[in-house]
């Protein structure tokens, strides 16, 4: 009797095993093919990792484990948490990598990163996928732009015409045009579809210091209005000027931008922050690329992660007399460094002639204006 009833307990016991396991292979998988990143990382995964995108489901475990993580990380605000849950929807429906990326068009440069972020060269999208994708989205997207002193008079005016002209054309564009003095905002007309903010903001004395308050007054609108209002951000600068469509294949989690004078050399020749008490500090050996902070970029939430991480650098940069050698722009890179881009664009989209024209470089987007440093950086 005691046999028989210990031989039932146990097959019952390995049925609700049995029944246990089955339940939760069917949830993983159910959650892997609902994942765009599940089949995103499993394409590299396979053995030509810059195949055809052909997809076989191997190796779907570990990667939607590791993936799980970020969803549900940092719970301090309801405002933080509403914005991941919209993150989520979007990702569940998002488009594959595969579908409009092609890296084979431009074997002579980096198209995929180490961490299998896609470096988006012209050539390497396929436009038309996108914009069917992001046309039934309705997404909206932001640009924040900074315009203080004599860099007002000096660019506002033609960034933002060029802006309307060829930042994400077709799709809604709120432009947050930050001033230090609104009597000073050029009159200019948008298209349809654009529209714009514009805010006051205290001017700092030194050009340093203005770069780097950025950093905090992105973080407070994000938190204040712009994540309701729209699905992607980027922050750029006033002093550059679009001469080409800036797209969707730009949109992305995280976006970063390759540095153009930088985009060939190696890290250690690199102007990370080399200064160990600064909070910017990258020692020689590590880092990846160096990037650009005239253009950043992803969702709002994303980028009010970035925004509050850099300046907390900043702050503890003050409190120990020391700033970082490229200012806001070494934080970001250090930033970068621990919280790798989901998608990185080639110097195309913010190119300095300066440097000439290389065969790389098959259509610029952006270009650098010329800096008058003596002109516009005194802005006492
Ligand atoms: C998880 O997802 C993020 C983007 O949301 C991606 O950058 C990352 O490479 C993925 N994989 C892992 C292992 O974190
Ligand atoms: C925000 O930044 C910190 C510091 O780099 C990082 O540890 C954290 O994972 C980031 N959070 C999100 C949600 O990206």
């Amino acid at each position: 009797m005691q046999g028989q009833s210990e031989k039932i307990m146990n097959d019952k016991g390995k049925l609700m095993l049995s029944m246990l396991i089955v339940s939760t292979v069917i949830v993983v998988f159910w959650e892997y093919i609902n994942s765009p990143e599940g089949s995103f990382l499993w394409i590299y995964h396979s053995k030509d990792p810059i195949g055809d995108g052909s997809t076989q489901k191997g190796w779907w475990f570990p990667s939607w484990f590791k993936n799980r993580t970020h969803n549900y990380q940092g719970n301090e605000e309801e405002d933080i948490e509403k914005g991941k849950a919209k993150e989520q929807r979007k990702e569940d429906e998002e488009l594959q990598l595969w579908d409009w990326f092609n890296p084979k068009k431009r074997p002579e440069v980096l198209t995929v990163t180490e961490w299998k972020a896609p470096v988006v060269w012209e050539g390497t999208y396929n436009r038309a996928v996108l914009e069917n994708y992001y046309a039934k989205q309705k997404i909206t997207v932001g640009l924040t732009v900074f315009a203080v002193g004599k860099y007002l008079e000096r660019y506002l005016k033609e960034f933002i015409v060029s802006a309307d002209k060829f930042f994400m054309v077709g799709h809604k564009v709120i432009f947050y045009i930050m001033i230090d003095d609104l009597s000073r905002m050029p009159l200019i007309e948008l298209g349809r579809l654009r529209s714009f903010k514009v805010f006051e903001i205290k001017p700092e004395k030194r050009w340093q210091d203005i770069s780097m308050m950025r950093m905090k007054t992105i973080g407070e609108h994000i938190l204040t209005h712009i994540q309701h209002e729209v699905d992607y951000l980027f922050c750029m600068d006033v002093d550059q000027v679009f001469q080409d469509n800036f797209g969707v294949e730009t949109l992305g989690q995280l976006v970063a931008q390759l540095q153009a004078w930088w985009y060939k050399a190696d890290p250690d020749e690199f102007t990370y922050e080399r200064r160990s008490e600064s909070a910017a500090y990258i020692p020689f050996g590590e880092g990846d690329f160096y990037y650009h902070a005239a253009i950043f970029g992803g969702t709002p939430i994303q980028v009010l992660n970035l925004t509050q991480e850099c300046f907390k650098g900043i702050l503890q940069d003050k409190k120990n007399h020391i700033e970082a050698e490229w200012h806001d722009e070494s934080h970001l890179n250090k930033y970068f460094l621990h919280n790798k881009p989901t998608k990185i664009l080639s110097p195309e989209f913010c190119w300095d002639y300066h440097i000439g024209l290389p065969p790389d470089i098959k259509a610029v987007k952006i270009s650098w204006q010329q800096k008058e440093y003596n002109l516009v950086r005194n802005n006492v």
